[in-house]
């Protein structure tokens, strides 16, 4: 498989879909990697699915370095993207600064939410790829809330403008969020650069799912664009019970589970306890 590049992946456009997924740890990226997807986001997502938090507001760039080296060490083809969280660009050069601390982490490109055209000039004139994102950007959460954008015609109009700006600045591609599947279309069609929906429907580029949803991993609500193609929440209390069974009755571990000793290393332990007699060994 071809090493995924930014170009790389904007050159997919119009050929076939790109596969994108979010992942957090080295286990979730190694796992990603092995299954050949195109592009790895180290999501802000990560706030709810692996924090437990209401929103991505409180993610840090320092947890965001700490993810992103994490998932960078499963070494592999796919584009390593990290989220840019909440606050950490909010100016050109803030941006720079943070997405520097993102791309020493391994990143390989970074995210950012809405039509923040100067920063993205920015990033990408000292050579940091790009991708935006728009409709329900999470980060603007306290003003809009979770809710599905664009399904007015007004809305749906300006995400269509935010969109071409974005392109305009320099954004490799573009991640479509909780938006009509028309309005993704028309988006698609007018963008050179391609698009990855999240609940935008089938006719994006490509498409993105968070790690936990996809697997039935994350005990909160599930939207419902997500299709879940394992059920592993359950899988692993099942597992977990059936460990505390194990325990309990003594039946975990075996004596084949642990560590054996020489014999007469035992007959040596047991004598020196008994001070040197081998009576009752
Ligand atoms: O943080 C995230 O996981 C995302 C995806 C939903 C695109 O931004």
């Amino acid at each position: 498989m071809e090493k995924r590049t930014p170009s790389y992946i904007a050159s997919l456009k119009g050929k076939r879909k790109i596969v994108a997924i979010t992942a957090y740890d080295y286990p979730s990226a190694f796992y990603a990697q092995a299954a050949g997807v195109d592009i790895i986001l180290v999501g802000d997502s990560l706030g709810m699915v692996v924090k437990g938090e209401e929103t991505t507001l409180g993610v840090t760039l320092e947890e965001m370095v700490y993810h992103t080296r994490a998932v960078a060490r499963a070494k592999g083809e796919a584009l390593v993207v990290a989220d840019m969280p909440f606050l950490s660009y909010t100016d050109p050069h803030q941006a720079v600064v943070s997405a520097g601390r993102l791309i020493r982490a391994g990143a390989e490109a970074v995210k950012l939410e809405g039509p923040r055209v100067e920063v993205i000039r920015a990033l990408t004139a000292e050579g940091i790829p790009v991708m935006g994102h728009v409709g329900l950007t999470p980060q603007h959460y306290l003003r809009l809330g979770f809710r599905t954008q664009g399904r007015k015609w007004r809305s749906a109009l300006k995400i269509l403008e935010q969109a071409k700006e974005i392109e305009e600045a320099g954004a490799f591609s573009l991640v479509l969020e909780s938006i009509p599947f028309r309005v993704a279309r028309v988006i698609t069609g007018n963008l050179s650069i391609p698009t990855v929906g999240i609940g935008a429907g089938p006719f994006c580029d490509g498409q993105i799912l968070v790690f936990h949803d996809l697997l039935g991993l994350y005990p909160g609500k599930k939207p419902s664009f997500v299709r879940e193609y394992a059920r592993l929440g359950p899988a692993i209390e099942e597992a977990l019970r059936a460990y505390g069974r194990d325990v309990m009755e003594g039946k975990y571990p075996t004596e084949d589970e642990g560590f054996s000793m020489k014999e007469e290393e035992y007959i040596k332990f047991m004598e020196a306890l008994n001070g040197g007699s081998k009576e009752n060994i």
